[in-house]
């Protein structure tokens, strides 16, 4: 998602929607991460990099078995340098090809992209939706490195580029308004395209595959576990059926081979016509009578929150599709939680899948699901293993430990007396029965990550105000974000302790002192994924208010760009640089590790430094911030990035 920008997008609220006192580390934990041992100390670059937040005199053991020390250099291309230029950037060797841009016809009889933007909504059914997000490559078994189904995420539209100059972006109570409205839902939600490689190697779509298809913010959906669709906070007079995903972030990857799409932002689509005043449960989720600003609710009374008050608690689901069935209606599994679901990463400890997902609002939390039993037998049972389990919550310790704590109706203040009818209550607000147990509030925890062959578990923290404290990187404000690293005891992902520490602090030396001034510059890290080969790649989401900006600290990291870091050697590099306004997000590679495919999100957009030079992008000049990838409207997209000689990525 675009970092959330007050000036493009409205009244979000830098602070957060989370008003509890409750333990934010501020009193617990100063002297956790010492500053002046991370200036002073060991100012070598894996020592440094690679520095364990949590007491870093007592972890130094901990630390040396992370290999930071050295090991045989893994990442051998050359970095590529902080770019500020309209252009794609990849290293030198290296060949970046996109593939399914926004408006890229994918199912049979799917009309062609018009560059005026006068697609309509009916059209955009039936094309590649808008600003792609977290993606996952499924293979097909008999052609493994040739043929896949690429699944995408749409987290939301803009209207400046998907409205044509005569409808400009004002949403009216009209058809016209209706029809504005309906191709921004068409432009959200999932892409499945299948890809193959051709003779030369390049990544085509193949139109009119019969595993194509557009899941958007209109398609009916089903809920499953705790929560069911016939719950009372669940019941809507205007639109009886559940429909539609909405805000698709980052995603998941199950290892029973489907899709999980998260939903984030939901709130900032629905409004209020005429008076309203939110409730607890929609305050503490963020609603408000004017959203962001998108104005849906002025032409469609599902967005209106007087008119359909429960429709926003049909969405901050994790929803599972499977990616091979284009029949299967999508599952919001309920058992994960209800909040601004970031992504998720599906871990594995004894056959049990253990499930992360972060809720990224400044001062919210990480939580953790744990499932029943092995996924195997379950699956053999007819359960889903996303149905059936314990969801936890973070508290992160002074000490550099941490425990989870359960969130299960009937313990601790999860209670009947306490106003908690059941488990479905827990899950419908997830987030007041964090508030309630203690959890710890965070810098906006993003994208989660799990290395294979350590199972630590790595979190990005984009950035945060407020909530100063050792796991939040000690700095308030913190503009720049870090990486956190969990250690569950014994590896073990189902357990309820765990170690954490900071693993890299994002940041410009020149501006912070406390960054180290040996690692590439880069800033308010969002996506991350660690690769078959342990190799951890960071994209990067600096907000459009602050994107290149001297005055924010952010003109010399620049335009976002996506990083790569091995937690063995104590390598990281900057491996790529996006063009203007936009973001990078969504990574994934074909099974032989030789493409690596990212996603541009929102090029283009309303920037803050960019308008000031060539003014702000609107339906008559959209291209003014940038015009990438085809030199006019510009166009959120795929890149496919391949080595020339055909090696494999990164090394
Ligand atoms: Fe959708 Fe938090 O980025
Ligand atoms: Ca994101
Ligand atoms: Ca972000």
């Amino acid at each position: 998602m675009i970092d959330r920008d007050t000036t493009v997008l409205g009244d979000e609220n830098p602070m957060g929607s989370n008003p509890t006192q409750g333990p934010t580390l501020n009193d617990l934990i100063a002297s956790q991460l010492d500053r002046r041992t991370v200036l002073g100390g060991a100012l070598g670059f894996a020592a440094v990099q690679f520095l364990a937040g949590s007491a870093i005199t007592r972890k130094a053991s901990a630390l040396s078995s992370f290999g930071a020390s050295g090991g045989t250099p893994t990442l051998t291309f050359a970095e590529v340098p902080p770019s500020s230029a309209d252009t794609f950037v990849v290293p030198q060797g290296y060949v970046a090809k996109v593939i399914i841009p926004w408006g890229t016809p994918i199912l049979a009889g799917a009309p062609n992209f018009q560059e005026d933007a006068s697609n309509t909504a009916a059209d955009q059914e039936k094309q590649v939706g808008f600003n792609h997000d977290g993606m996952h490559f499924f293979r097909f078994p008999s052609n493994p490195n040739r043929r896949g189904l690429m699944v995408l995420n749409h987290e939301y539209t803009d209207a400046t580029q998907i409205y044509t100059a005569a409808q400009g972006t004002t949403i009216t109570n009209d058809a016209a308004g209706r029809e504005k409205v309906a191709k921004a839902l068409a432009g959200h939600g999932v892409t499945v395209v299948e890809l193959r490689r051709d003779a030369q190697g390049s990544w085509k779509h193949l139109q009119g595959s019969p595993f194509n298809r557009r899941i958007t913010g209109n398609t009916p959906v089903v809920f499953s576990g705790p929560v069911s669709a016939s719950h009372p906070l669940l019941q809507s007079t205007v639109t009886p059926q559940p429909l539609g995903t909405l805000n698709n972030c980052g995603n998941g990857y199950t290892p029973w081979g489907t899709y999980i799409t998260a939903e984030e932002n939901f709130n900032g689509y629905f409004g209020a016509n005429g008076a309203f005043t939110a409730t607890p449960l929609q305050a503490r989720y963020g609603l408000s009578a004017s959203g962001f600003g998108y104005g849906w609710h002025l032409a469609e009374p599902r967005f209106d929150l007087n008119a359909n008050p429960n429709e926003p608690n049909r969405f901050g689901w994790l929803v599972e599709i499977d990616p091979f069935n284009p029949q299967a209606a999508p599952i919001k599994r309920t058992a994960l939680g209800r909040f601004k679901h970031e992504g998720c990463a599906v871990t594995v400890s004894s056959g049990v899948a253990c499930v992360y997902s972060g809720d990224d609002e400044n001062g919210d939390y990480l939580y953790k699901f744990v499932s029943d039993a092995p996924w195997q037998q379950m699956i053999a049972n007819g359960q889903s293993p996303l149905d059936f389990g314990k969801l936890y919550v973070a508290k992160f310790n002074a000490n550099g430990t941490g425990e989870w704590l359960l969130l299960e109706h009937g313990t601790g203040p999860l209670t009947v007396a306490n106003g908690w009818a059941d488990q479905a209550d827990v899950l419908i607000r997830t987030r007041q029965a964090g508030d309630a147990v203690g959890a710890t509030r965070c810098h906006r925890p993003e994208w989660v990550t799990e290395n294979a062959a350590t199972q630590d578990v790595y979190v990005t923290f984009t950035n945060g105000t407020g909530n100063g404290s050792a796991v939040n990187s000690n700095r308030d404000p913190n503009p720049y974000g870090h990486i956190v690293r969990l250690r569950e005891t014994g590896g073990d992902h189902r357990l309820t302790t765990f170690d954490w520490s900071i693993f890299l602090l994002a940041g410009d030396n020149q501006y912070d002192p406390l960054v180290p001034a040996t690692q590439p510059l880069f800033g308010s890290p969002d996506g991350l994924w660690s690769d078959p080969a342990g190799r951890l790649w960071i994209q990067t989401d600096i907000s459009n208010s602050s994107q290149n900006r001297q005055d924010r600290g952010y003109d010399r990291i620049a335009n976002n760009a996506m990083l790569v870091a091995n937690p063995v050697t104590g390598e990281f590099k900057r491996f790529l640089t996006g063009p203007r306004g936009c973001e990078i997000t969504g990574v994934t590679m074909s099974p032989d590790m030789r493409t690596i495919f990212v996603n541009v999100q929102h090029p283009g957009e309303s920037t803050n430094f960019w308008n000031g030079q060539f003014g702000a992008p609107s339906v008559t000049n959209p291209s003014s911030v940038s015009s990438w990838p085809f030199g006019g409207r510009p166009r959120p997209a795929t890149v496919a990035i391949q080595r020339i000689d055909g090696g494999e990525i990164g090394t």
